[in-house]
């Protein structure tokens, strides 16, 4: 292939750097780590908003009214319960399989229950959007508990849409404060641009496939350690430091082998991260809250990790990104390492369905180009006479 030919020189590996759609969801300035949704800053919706009325904005571009607020959420609390054949085919799914396996799995199945194939009728938008916010947290959570052998916890119509997960985890109603935690966390996680699993929703979305299918696409996505895999490996990293001690001696041998420190880097933002300031805040007042004896040992390790990992990365643009601290206070929740990616999607499908709603008003089909590489004009060879 000639270094003239123009898709030669187009050709950008990973598409880093080339617009895939235009959007008015949300903005991201990874020079100065702004980072807006519908043009409202984070660092404003995680101090007064909720992670349901962002949802409506992701959404609707605008902030509900009250009535429109009460609305959409006894909408949404409504439709948190799963068929019992949902249930069902959850039981069925290997006991030690991974939770994000278990929820793509299951968030495919609700697709069949709720045919949505007419995705340009605003009846089935609104209320495929219902229920996928509604039921995606009652599926994790009745993974979670089949997974124990323990029976699955009906949803309770007077929580909010944290402290229900949270209960259906436990049949405990949360600490509030702890509610309140996850709630900013889902917020926080809820949109983000153009990263790989909305892309992977949206060139779903391009073929006109129906809105759970969409998410399922993108929850396989998200699974990866690369992208929402990466809390859980930061609290597995941190688990095997162990120690201050060991901090810098992991963090250099880590890097001599030239592997990846978890929870550090990304694709836009050369600064810290928005998302983990907030959430390191949080976990910092969390913890002091909480706890009568000082920090929690992991969330101790974790600050002296970032500290080491800065003075060894930030030459290079790399910092702590939304996924160092977030794992830490999933932690705390009480939610076990392999759960925190769905925990993840129940935050993002929020950004999938608001990107699968613009994408569909104004649809081309996704079908990128290639570079061909491999061989031309080979003959077939019979079998008899292959060696
Ligand atoms: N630790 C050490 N070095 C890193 C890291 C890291 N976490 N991230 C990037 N680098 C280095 C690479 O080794 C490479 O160095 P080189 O130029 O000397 O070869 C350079 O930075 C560029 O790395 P790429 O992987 O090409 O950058 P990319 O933009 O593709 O990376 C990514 C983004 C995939 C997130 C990467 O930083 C990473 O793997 N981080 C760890 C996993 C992680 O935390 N993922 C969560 C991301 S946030 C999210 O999805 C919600």
């Amino acid at each position: 292939m000639a270094m003239n030919d123009p898709s030669v020189q187009a050709f950008s590996p990973g598409l880093a750097g080339v617009p895939a759609a235009k959007s008015k969801i949300s903005f991201v300035d990874g020079q100065t780590g702004l980072l807006e949704y519908r043009g409202i800053r984070i660092e404003e919706l995680a101090a007064h908003s909720s992670f349901m009325e962002t949802t409506y904005l992701l959404l609707y571009d605008r902030l509900p009214t009250k009535a429109e607020m009460d609305r959409f959420s006894s909408d949404v609390v409504h439709h948190r319960r799963i068929k019992y054949r949902i249930t069902d085919l959850i039981k069925c799914l290997p006991e030690h399989g991974h939770p994000m396996d278990a929820l793509q799995a299951a968030v495919a199945a609700l697709g069949m229950f709720y045919p949505a194939r007419n995705v340009l009728d605003p009846e089935v938008q609104y209320w495929s959007t219902v229920r996928l916010i509604a039921k995606v947290p009652t599926i994790i959570a009745a993974y979670y508990r089949l997974q124990r052998g323990d029976e699955q916890i009906q949803p309770r119509d007077d929580l909010d849409h944290a402290s229900n997960f949270l209960y259906m985890l436990t049949e405990t109603v949360p600490n509030p404060m702890i509610a309140k935690a996850l709630d900013t966390c889902l917020t926080l996680h809820a949109e983000h641009t153009m990263n790989a699993s909305t892309f992977s929703g949206m060139v779903t979305a391009s073929t006109l496939a129906d809105p759970y299918t969409v998410v399922s696409s993108a929850i396989g996505t998200l699974k990866g350690p690369l992208h929402g895999g990466a809390a859980q490996e930061v609290v597995e990293m941190l688990e095997a430091i162990g120690s201050r001690e060991n901090v810098r001696p992991y963090l250099e041998q880590k890097l001599a082998a030239k592997e990846k420190v978890m929870g550090f880097g990304h694709r836009i933002y050369k600064v810290k991260d928005p998302r983990a300031i907030i959430l390191q805040q949080l976990a910092r007042q969390l913890f002091a809250r909480l706890s009568r004896h000082g920090p929690s040992p992991l969330y101790a390790l974790a600050e002296e990790v970032e500290r080491v990992g800065e003075e060894l990365l930030q030459a290079k643009g790399i910092h702590a990104n939304v996924d160092f601290y977030s794992g830490v206070l999933y932690q705390t929740m009480g939610l076990d390492t392999d759960f925190f990616p769905t925990v993840f999607a129940m935050a993002r499908v929020s950004g999938w369905l608001a990107h699968w709603l613009e994408q569909i008003q104004d649809n081309r089909l996704f079908r990128p180009d290639q570079i061909y590489e491999g061989a031309h004009g080979r003959a077939y060879v019979p079998l008899n006479q292959r060696t």
